[in-house]
């Protein structure tokens, strides 16, 4: 009799310490944040990395996800989100750019929720500029928090090369060639150069249209009131086609990041990227303003390519509270401030302690506020998807083509083809 009660209260007892166990697996398991970007590079991972550790210290139940596709201004990343949006499987929160990208691709469609209220709940209406507003709204609604304002159109150069051969940097292109005609007799590449993702060329091409025909023409050329074989669109492309010939030879191998490598071991003088390319050189060692300098990209000076990466909210994201936190995150002073010093880029927030931010970035600041401001095509906001890719590849047959007649009548086919122009 006794060696039966002995096991019912042995099987009791297990039975307990099963259910307690089972108990506390429950409550042990995280929830997750799925958070998806294409940042892997040197200064945007930084940037990444220090929101990720403050998201982590403010809610260690959560289980971030640091879901990234590698490759420059997202165009393997766009793709892979495609699937997953239109396959109902979001991720949680997901890299945009504002303006087209965000509201025709996914906003109009019918994929993203509004946030509006998270902006009235947090004060944002009155931190955040309303031009980046503008871009991230739809109808009275606002659909991502802006996590910085990179600038497109900024010439890189390596100081202590032109220190050396005693040369100013660039800023019209007049002295560009002149300049590179320098480098070219020394037998160093005057332009570092990546095309092997395309859409580098591309942004080196929009810059090059701002520098030609200012920012009237450009806002007009993206709107499709503006012909692709416009005499102003044939010049810049002669401009490209010239600035080729002061290259490095390697181009169709590097990416962007390779690109500004050359720059960083003195293998190229300059290079024409957005300010990525700053969280890049300094994740490197380099210091602005002593081994690196910038001005704006030739002909665009007191003009601003404004490269807006934005944060929302996707209808049928699987953790929508943790989303929620990191959205009001991004928003906050402290993540604006932990990520974009590491970034290269400038905070959206205007009201943010200027402290952590070197020279460039606080002269960034101030050309932001004052500036004529236009977006980018090349990185989302101009014009539709589908345009801002075939332009890519235009500049992608371009770099080795160089055929001016050939590409302008082409860019003009596509965005008629595409509804860009009537
Ligand atoms: C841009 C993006 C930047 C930077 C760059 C290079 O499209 O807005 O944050 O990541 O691509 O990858």
């Amino acid at each position: 009799m006794r060696w039966k009660r002995s096991l019912a209260l042995f099987l009791l007892a297990s039975l307990a310490v099963t259910a307690a166990l089972g108990a506390s697996t429950v409550f042990a398991a995280k929830s997750q944040l799925v958070v998806y970007s294409w940042w892997t590079a040197g200064g945007e991972a930084d940037g990444l990395n220090a929101l990720i550790q403050l998201y982590t210290k403010k809610y260690p139940d959560v289980e971030f996800v640091n879901a990234t596709v590698a490759g420059g201004a997202g165009t393997n990343a766009k793709a892979v989100l495609k699937t997953r949006m239109l396959g109902g499987d979001p991720p949680d929160s997901f890299q945009v750019h504002g303006g087209s990208e965000l509201i025709d691709t996914w906003v109009k469609t019918g994929y993203m929720e509004p946030i509006t209220q998270l902006y009235k709940d947090n004060g944002w209406l009155k931190v955040f500029p309303k031009s980046i507003i503008d871009m991230l709204s739809y109808k009275g609604e606002i659909y991502a928090v802006p996590v910085n304002v990179h600038r497109g159109n900024c010439l890189w150069y390596n100081k202590k090369l032109f220190a050396e051969y005693k040369l100013t940097p660039p800023t019209t292109f007049d002295d560009f060639f002149k300049v590179a005609e320098k480098f070219k007799a020394k037998g160093i590449p005057a332009l570092a150069l990546a095309s092997r993702t395309k859409w580098e060329v591309a942004h080196l091409f929009e810059d090059i249209l701002l520098g030609t025909g200012g920012p009237k023409f450009y806002n007009d050329l993206f709107a499709g009131k503006i012909a692709w074989t416009d005499a102003r669109v044939k010049k810049a492309l002669n401009t490209l086609k010239k600035m080729l010939d002061y290259v490095n030879a390697d181009h169709a191998t590097l990416t962007w990041d390779q690109a500004c490598g050359l720059v960083l071991q003195g293998k190229a003088a300059m290079t024409i990227m957005g300010d990525w390319a700053k969280g890049y050189f300094t994740s490197n060692g380099w210091k602005p303003n002593v081994d690196f300098g910038v001005v704006p990209s030739p002909g665009t000076k007191g003009m601003f390519v404004v490269v807006n990466d934005s944060f929302g909210l996707p209808k049928k994201a699987k953790n929508r509270e943790n989303c929620l936190k990191w959205l009001a995150l991004l928003g906050s002073v402290e993540g604006q401030n932990a990520f974009n010093p590491l970034k290269g880029s400038i905070p959206a927030r205007t009201d943010v302690p200027r402290t952590p931010y070197d020279p460039i970035a606080l002269a960034t600041m101030d050309d932001f506020a004052k500036d004529t401001l236009v977006p980018s095509c090349v990185h989302g906001s101009a014009v539709i998807d589908s345009f801002a890719s075939a332009l890519n590849d235009e500049m992608g047959v371009f770099v080795n083509e160089r055929n001016v007649e050939a590409t302008a009548k082409r860019l003009e086919q596509q965005a008629k083809d595409l509804g860009v122009r009537q």
